[in-house]
């Protein structure tokens, strides 16, 4: 029978192209697109405004305990925006600083704190019609999603991708500090012991070094696709 709430997992390491082509993707199929990253720098941001010290697991999962994240989707211009509150703030933009690059992956690494973020996740994702990125989507929050993807790309293509995001903002970092912040939250995010970064055997494997946006898109639609042409069966 054909399926039309899929489940889309996503994962792959820092400025791998995720949250843009997810973001497409989730637009031309009606879905909802979650960044699960976002939640992750959420409480990175928190946890830095109360000047809790990074390495105190119990203060910062407690934090965690508390604090009430929410994404909503807000329609503006003609296009769709994902906004992520911390106890009621907006704090889309602020979460993009590199002040937070720096220190998420300390965050993101605690055992307890991943662990307290699962039903959240899971939550998001109970009615289908969802893609959902992150680095644990297919093997630790959605293992029974209809479709899993894994991004690589050049360590130089994503240097260059987030410098140049950066730039654009507005925010006064070089080319070698972001060079830095990448190659830092990759050797972290792979390989801490709960939950690590990882291509999952039944994740399909996208390259996007060289190709266009547009390639990537129509690439993963195609695998859409011919994904519900065999649920059809
Ligand atoms: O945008 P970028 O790919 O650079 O990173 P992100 O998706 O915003 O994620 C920020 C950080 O959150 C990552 O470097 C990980 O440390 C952490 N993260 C994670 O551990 N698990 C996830 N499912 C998503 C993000």
């Amino acid at each position: 029978m054909k399926k039309d709430n899929l489940i889309i997992a996503i994962d792959g390491p820092s400025a791998v192209g995720k949250s843009t082509i997810a973001k497409l993707i989730a637009q031309n199929l009606g879905y909802l697109y979650i960044d699960t990253g976002a939640i992750y720098r959420a409480i990175t941001w928190k946890v830095l405004q109360k000047n809790i010290d990074l390495n105190n697991k119990g203060l910062v999962s407690d934090l965690v305990s508390k604090i009430h994240i929410s994404i909503k989707k807000i329609y503006r211009n003609f296009k769709n925006y994902y906004c992520i509150f911390v106890n009621g703030e907006d704090v889309t933009e602020e979460i993009r600083n590199p002040k937070i690059d720096q220190n998420v992956s300390l965050i993101a690494k605690l055992p307890k704190v991943r662990r307290q973020l699962i039903a959240l996740q899971r939550n998001l994702a109970k009615n289908g019609c969802i893609v959902m990125e992150g680095r644990d989507i297919g093997s630790i929050i959605l293992p029974y999603a209809d479709i899993k993807l894994y991004f690589t790309a050049s360590e130089e293509e994503r240097i260059k991708r987030r410098y140049q995001e950066l730039k654009n903002k507005g925010y006064k970092i070089s080319y070698k500090e972001v060079k830095e912040q990448i190659i830092q939250r990759d050797i972290i995010d792979s390989n801490r012991k709960y939950a690590p970064l990882t291509k999952t055997k039944d994740a399909i494997l996208i390259e996007s070094t060289n190709k266009t946006i547009e390639e990537v898109k129509n690439e993963i639609l195609e695998i859409i696709e011919k994904y519900r042409k065999s649920e059809k069966q």
